[in-house]
């Protein structure tokens, strides 16, 4: 068996630890002589799998006591729908404000015009989201519901380095592109989510976490399986769960506190970051997408100053094991997502490639 790094934006690369977990209990799961999918996820094995997810979530995260933890059908992009469903009555002017930082804060904006009155507090899209634009939340009108941002840009590979304080006005954020990659000061925040599949899990769930008073506010017609309120009292168990996404969670979560928590892992992705953007800095040849302050850590976007030469690029690092590299087209070129599961080595060997290709095509 080979295993490829892989540089897929998400669906993306799992510790491979956890992947022979989750093979090793998959027809019998800790000796109960079935497997966790096979199995109801209202018995005793798969109640001890969501607590024990909650706890080492807690544990990682330093999540404040005031906060739950949900887990919501439909990944990140059914939270577009559910945050306006369960935010914007939060005041009866049902205003809420977007700061548009990409693609997918656009569609964000987009769907939640359904339920209010949205405006964008900010955008970059002018530089096709290359940056994280000036906001000042003094702009903000009093009575705003929420405001809306992206905390890591997949697609253009820029992420928020200092988060805005918007005061009594909750601020949300869509981290599904970075939750537990960094440490957070999650009492800045009235609610963040995160599609399971870059740092988490599988794809297909998400993970919501939300201030205790801020439940509670659903619009009248909001579906029972978006109301975060019914998911808080049910445990999430309101109707059948995604029991097998929430198990690698948990193993995802094991991982990460063996490899020393949030910290280390912080310490470890900048480094890993920091590999590919030297060898981008250092050279004529390749051109860093995104502007250097507002860098993620987590997608790295380049082009070659010979575009030209991006397939070949492309096919020669695919035979080399370094797989899934192409940029997203609304950038072009090439993205290396390099999240917590993605190893030092990988990100060695990508540079090791880029030189030799530079030496070859320069
Ligand atoms: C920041 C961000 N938000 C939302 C999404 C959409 O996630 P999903 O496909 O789970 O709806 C993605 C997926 O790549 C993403 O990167």
């Amino acid at each position: 068996m080979k295993r490829v790094f892989n540089f897929g934006a998400g669906p993306a690369m799992l510790p491979t630890s956890v992947m022979e977990k989750a093979r090793d209990e998959f027809l019998d799961y800790r000796g109960l002589g079935a497997g966790l999918i096979e199995i109801s996820h209202r018995s005793k094995e798969f109640d001890a799998v969501i607590d024990r997810t909650d706890a080492l979530f807690r544990e990682l995260s330093g999540l404040p006591d005031n906060y739950r933890i949900l887990y919501v059908h439909g990944g990140a992009q059914m939270q577009f729908s559910a945050i306006p469903m369960n935010l914007i009555g939060l005041n009866p002017a049902h205003k809420a404000a977007y700061v548009e930082t990409g693609n997918f804060a656009s569609i964000a904006r987009k769907e939640a015009q359904r339920y209010g009155n949205i405006t964008v507090a900010a955008s970059s899209e002018s530089s096709n989201f290359d940056r994280i634009p000036a906001f000042d939340p003094a702009s903000l009108d009093a009575d705003t519901s929420y405001v809306h941002i992206t905390g890591n840009n997949t697609i253009f590979g820029t992420r928020w380095n200092q988060f805005p304080d918007t005061g009594k006005i909750p601020l949300v954020a869509d981290m599904t592109s970075e939750l537990l990659s960094r440490k957070l000061d999650y009492n800045q925040f009235g609610a963040i989510f995160a599609g399971l599949q870059k740092n988490l899990g599988p794809a297909g769930l998400a993970v919501v976490l939300i201030r205790e008073d801020l439940l509670g506010h659903a619009l009248p017609y909001t579906p029972a399986l978006l109301d975060y309120a019914v998911y808080n009292k049910s445990h999430s168990l309101q109707n059948t769960n995604n029991t097998f996404a929430i198990y690698m969670m948990c193993l995802v979560l094991e991982w990460l506190k063996e490899q020393g928590g949030v910290d280390v892992i912080e310490a470890r992705n900048e480094h890993k970051a920091k590999l590919i953007y030297d060898a981008i800095d250092s050279s004529d040849f390749y051109i860093g997408s995104a502007q250097k302050a507002d860098r993620s850590i987590m997608n790295v976007t380049f082009n070659l100053a010979k575009p030209e030469l991006s397939d070949t690029f492309l096919s020669e690092a695919n035979k080399q094991g370094l797989y899934a590299l192409k940029g997203h087209r609304l950038v072009g070129g090439i993205r290396a997502s390099i999240y917590n599961a993605m190893p030092v080595e990988g990100c060695e060997a990508l540079v090791a490639f880029m030189k030799d290709f530079e030496q070859r095509n320069g």
